[in-house]
């Protein structure tokens, strides 16, 4: 079985969080937890023990930061740009380019998407993108964020963090760098992009809820 998490579950944590006042706005928490489970999955990939195994943890990843990616860019970017003014708009401009850029995360995305681990450039080629993956999520939490949710009332904050897990259930889930970042022509790039994705995904294996339990275990011995 697919463990990828339902989006009404994702739904219902925002809306359980949204009463505990101790938690982090909504909105940064659904953005945080995100980029916390890149790291797991990538340490899944490298500590799962047989080819077939990091080939699904290699597609979760993918699906997970392809998804996280687009949907940032047509949620919370638009949302800097609308609060924040100028100064969200140059934050956003930097994210765009962390994204896009050549060799940034959705180009070395793109590069290790259908790569085998048994190929020698997977390893050096998945450190790179975690590097330009962490270089970006750095500029998110300590920049973005923080302002953003300074000037965000409660409410909207739960409505940008509903509107980003439900935007990832019709986003693409591989990587497309040539694709625009830019609000409206994403919109509909991305729309056209997904089915075919999404065709492809029936293809692919994930991690089932064995892979996950084994490698909670490996984490546990570590
Ligand atoms: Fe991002
Ligand atoms: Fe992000």
């Amino acid at each position: 079985m697919h463990i990828i998490p339902a989006s009404q579950e994702d739904v219902d944590v925002i809306q359980r969080r949204g009463a505990n006042d101790s938690c982090p706005p909504p909105f940064e928490e659904a953005i945080g937890a995100d980029h916390q489970s890149f790291d797991i999955y990538v340490e899944n990939i490298k500590s799962a023990t047989d080819d077939a195994e990091k080939i699904r943890w290699r597609n979760q990843l993918t699906w997970a930061v392809a998804r996280h990616a687009i949907s940032e860019e047509l949620t919370l970017y638009p949302a800097m740009e609308k609060w924040l003014g100028e100064e969200g708009v140059q934050l956003s401009k930097t994210d765009k380019e962390q994204h896009q850029g050549r060799l940034k995360v959705k180009e070395s995305l793109y590069e290790i998407q259908d790569m085998a681990p048994t190929d020698p450039s997977f390893w050096p080629k998945l450190d790179t993108l975690m590097d330009h993956l962490h270089h970006h999520i750095e500029h998110e939490k300590d920049e973005d964020m923080p302002r953003l949710e300074k000037l965000l009332p409660r409410a909207e904050s739960e409505a940008l963090a509903r509107s980003f897990q439900r935007t990832k259930n019709i986003v693409p889930t591989r990587s497309h760098p040539a694709a625009p970042t830019e609000y409206y022509a994403e919109s509909l790039v991305a729309l056209l992009a997904a089915p075919i994705d999404r065709l492809q995904d029936w293809l692919r294996d994930f991690p089932t809820e064995e892979d996950g339990k084994r490698a909670e275990e490996r984490r546990e011995k570590l």
